[in-house]
């Protein structure tokens, strides 16, 4: 398999302090193929959520490029990076950030009514077919805060199908979850990595779903570390 839908080359990002500067992200390279599941591991503080934003374009490197099916990203340029935002990313939070006023469908829908107002309906139905094949067929007119933390995760991770995006990143997914609705949310990303081929970037403290992933990185000092070995002890 050889196929990079997404690459990252020489990607710096640091903050200027009072005295020195923060060197957070150090000539940074990643390549991701279609299909792959990858994980990525770090201590706390060590970049990981600056690194997926980054991939995400929710946030700007110093330097370095981004490129997309093999085309640069022109940072620079607005309506690029919300296009692409939009159609080509998927992101699932730690804490899912579920609009409160909407029901679960309506959350999973709003992205794709963005996109193509007039096709409503098709949307609810696809929402309701994501929704579904999450388990939450019973769940479509529950407000977030009638949902329990991992449906409430199920429905963001829902909500991040909906373009069909190229690539899902998700930062610590189940973060604040429990283990055993944890393990639920693993399965439910390994599914969706093997039966709709979807590519993931995930970032997660786990062991079990860093074990789950097809490769695996250790962020460090700025830079990734592949890890070639299954992971037993990693904290
Ligand atoms: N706006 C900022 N100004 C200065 N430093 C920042 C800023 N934002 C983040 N940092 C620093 O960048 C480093 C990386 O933060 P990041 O959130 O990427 O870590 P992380 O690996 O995701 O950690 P965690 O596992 O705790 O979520 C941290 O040391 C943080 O203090
Ligand atoms: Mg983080």
């Amino acid at each position: 398999m050889n196929n990079i839908i997404m690459r990252l080359e020489n990607i710096q990002k640091f903050y200027k302090g009072q005295v020195d500067q923060l060197n957070i992200l150090r000539n940074l390279n990643l390549s991701i193929n279609k299909g792959e599941f990858i994980a990525i591991l770090g201590r706390s503080g060590s970049g990981k959520s600056t690194l997926l934003n980054i991939m995400g374009l929710l946030d700007r490197a110093n330097s370095g490029k981004i490129y997309f099916d093999d085309k640069e990203i022109k940072l620079y340029n607005d309506r690029e990076i919300d296009r692409i935002k939009n159609k080509f990313l998927g992101f699932v939070f730690q804490f899912n950030y579920l609009l409160s006023e909407f029901t679960a469908l309506e959350n999973v829908m709003l992205p794709a009514l963005v996109e193509n107002y007039n096709k409503k309906i098709d949307i609810e139905n696809k929402a309701k077919e994501l929704l579904s094949s999450m388990e939450l067929s019973e769940r479509f007119y529950h407000k977030p805060n009638q949902l329990s933390g991992g449906e409430k995760q199920r429905v963001a991770i829902a909500r991040a199908l909906i373009n069909s995006p190229q690539i899902i990143l998700a930062d610590e997914p189940t973060g604040n979850l429990d283990e055993e609705t944890s393990d639920n949310i693993f399965g439910l990303f390994k599914m969706i990595n093997k039966d709709f081929n979807q590519t993931l970037v995930v970032v997660t403290h786990s062991r079990d779903l860093a074990n789950m992933a097809d490769r695996r990185y250790y962020l460090k000092k700025g830079i990734l570390e592949e890890k070639t070995e299954t992971i037993d002890n990693f904290r």
